[in-house]
C-alpha cells in the first residue's frame, strides 16, 4: 500500500496536477469482446476495467426466474494482478458489496418488464484499480449494456467525490481514496436522477451538498463521454457537441 502523503494539495494543484474540479483522462472501448452481446473497455486514470453483458438469456436455475420481468445480475470482480498487494481471487465481503450496489444503481434504468423468465449478466473485471473502480465498472457497463441492444431509460453515468485537505474534490486517486477524509461515490441517470449514492468519511451537510453537486458535473462529463463513444461506433454522420448533451440532460445547467 502506498505512504500516506502529509500534503494533498500544494499550491491550489492536487498531487497529480489536477485542478479540484478536474477529472482524470478517460478512454473509452467499445464491443472489444466478440463472444458477449456487448462489452466497453475502460481507462480511467490507471483504473483499467471490462464490462461484459449477456443476455436477456434464460435464467437457470428456473426457480429464479421472475414471470414478470429479467433479473440482473452483476458480478464485479477485481484481478488477483490489479492492486500492489495481491487479492485473493473469488468473492469478499468488499466484491459482493460493490456488485450489489452497482447492480441497483441500473434497475431503475434497465426496461426489465420486456424480458420476464430470463437473466440479463453483467460482469465487470478490475485489470488495474487505482481508485473509483466502481465507478468506472458502472460506466463501462453502461455502455456495454447500451453496446448489447438492452432497452434502458437512460445511461448511467457514474465518478466519485471526496474531501482532501479540507477541500472538496472531484475523482479521488488512490492515495486521496485511501488517506483523505470522505470519499462519496455518486451514479446518475442522464436526468440527474441518483441511482447510486454511498459514503466513506464525514462531511458536513454544507459539504455534502457541494460534493454532490460537484459529482453530478463530474457525472455529467462522463455522461458526454459515454454517449461521444456510442455516437461514435453506432451512428458515425452524427456529431456530438455540448448542446445537444446539455438538452439530453433536462436543460442547461450553469454550475
Ligand atoms: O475502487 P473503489 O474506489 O470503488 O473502492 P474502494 O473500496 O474505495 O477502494 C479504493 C481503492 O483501494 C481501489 O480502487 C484500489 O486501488 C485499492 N484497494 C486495494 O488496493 N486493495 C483492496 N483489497 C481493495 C482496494
Amino acid at each position: 500500500m502506498s505512504e500516506r502523503p502529509e500534503r494533498f494539495i500544494i499550491d491550489g494543484k492536487r498531487l497529480d496536477g489536477r485542478s479540484f474540479d478536474e477529472l482524470r483522462p478517460i478512454k473509452i472501448e467499445l464491443s472489444p469482446l466478440d463472444r458477449a452481446d456487448g462489452s466497453c473497455y475502460l481507462e480511467w486514470g490507471r483504473n483499467k476495467v471490462m464490462a461484459a453483458v449477456y443476455g436477456p438469456r434464460e435464467l437457470h436455475p428456473r426457480h429464479r426466474q421472475n414471470m414478470t420481468r429479467a433479473v440482473m445480475q452483476f458480478r464485479y470482480n477485481m484481478a488477483s494482478f490489479s492492486v500492489d498487494d495481491r487479492i485473493r481471487p473469488g468473492h469478499n465481503r468488499r466484491s459482493i458489496e460493490i456488485s450489489k450496489v452497482s447492480r441497483e444503481a441500473f434497475e431503475p434504468v434497465v426496461f426489465t418488464k420486456f424480458f420476464p423468465k430470463t437473466a440479463i449478466d453483467v460482469f465487470v473485471e478490475v485489470l488495474r484499480a487505482d481508485a473509483g473502480t466502481r465507478t468506472a465498472g458502472i460506466n463501462a457497463a453502461s455502455l456495454a449494456l447500451a453496446d448489447a441492444g438492452i432497452p434502458m431509460r437512460s445511461l448511467v453515468s457514474a465518478c466519485a467525490v471526496g474531501k482532501v485537505d479540507g477541500e472538496i474534490v472531484l475523482d479521488l486517486m488512490k492515495e486521496e481514496d485511501n488517506y483523505g477524509e470522505a470519499d462519496v461515490p455518486v451514479a446518475m441517470t442522464v436526468g440527474e436522477e441518483i441511482t447510486l449514492l454511498q459514503m466513506d468519511g464525514h462531511l458536513t451537510p454544507k459539504e455534502f451538498y457541494k460534493a454532490l453537486e460537484l459529482a453530478k458535473s463530474g457525472c455529467r462529463q462522463v455522461y458526454g463521454l459515454q454517449r461521444q463513444a456510442l455516437v461514435e461506433k453506432y451512428n458515425k454522420d452524427y456529431s456530438v457537441d455540448e448542446d445537444d448533451a446539455r438538452s439530453d440532460a433536462g436543460g442547461d445547467s450553469d454550475e
